[in-house]
């Protein structure tokens, strides 16, 4: 799906996360949001936020989709993207930038409103697993 592989499909993967923003329970800030990405064996997954009545126990919708990613099989994410209530393109939150690159790493591709771009000049320097290791 990357280098010389077949072109991804950018709209396609805004559709799933428009749907999966379709199903969020976002009660308490009324602003719903939905995620896709691509794994390196294919599987598009999702997520939503999920609120609570204890607001700072909400769940991005990165965490549902982290969660899906191992759930269905694990693997690695390759491509990103988010979008708010309206379907338009949103930046991830800097905590969400820290989920993504666990399992995407610095290379994975993430759109944005200033286009496609690699996780690494989202979140730069991450501290990730090789640190841990050190
Ligand atoms: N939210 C996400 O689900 N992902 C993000 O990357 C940005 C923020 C959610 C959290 C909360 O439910 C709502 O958007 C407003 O902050």
């Amino acid at each position: 799906m990357t280098g010389t592989g077949p072109a991804v499909d950018w709209e396609k993967l805004r559709a799933v996360a428009r749907d999966a923003m379709s199903r969020a329970y976002a009660p308490y800030s009324g602003y719903p949001v939905g995620v896709a990405a691509l794994v390196d064996d294919g599987r598009i997954i999702s997520g939503c936020n999920v609120e609570n009545a204890s607001y700072g126990l909400g769940l991005c919708a990165e965490c549902g989709l982290v969660s899906e990613l191992h759930n269905t099989g694990g693997g690695r994410l390759t491509h990103f993207t988010c979008v708010d209530r309206h379907g338009d393109t949103l930046v991830p939150c800097g905590r969400c930038r820290q989920l993504l690159h666990e399992f995407g790493g610095p290379e994975m591709l993430l759109e944005t409103p200033a286009g496609i771009l690699p996780l690494s000049q989202m979140l730069p320097q991450a501290f990730g697993p090789e640190h841990l290791s050190k």
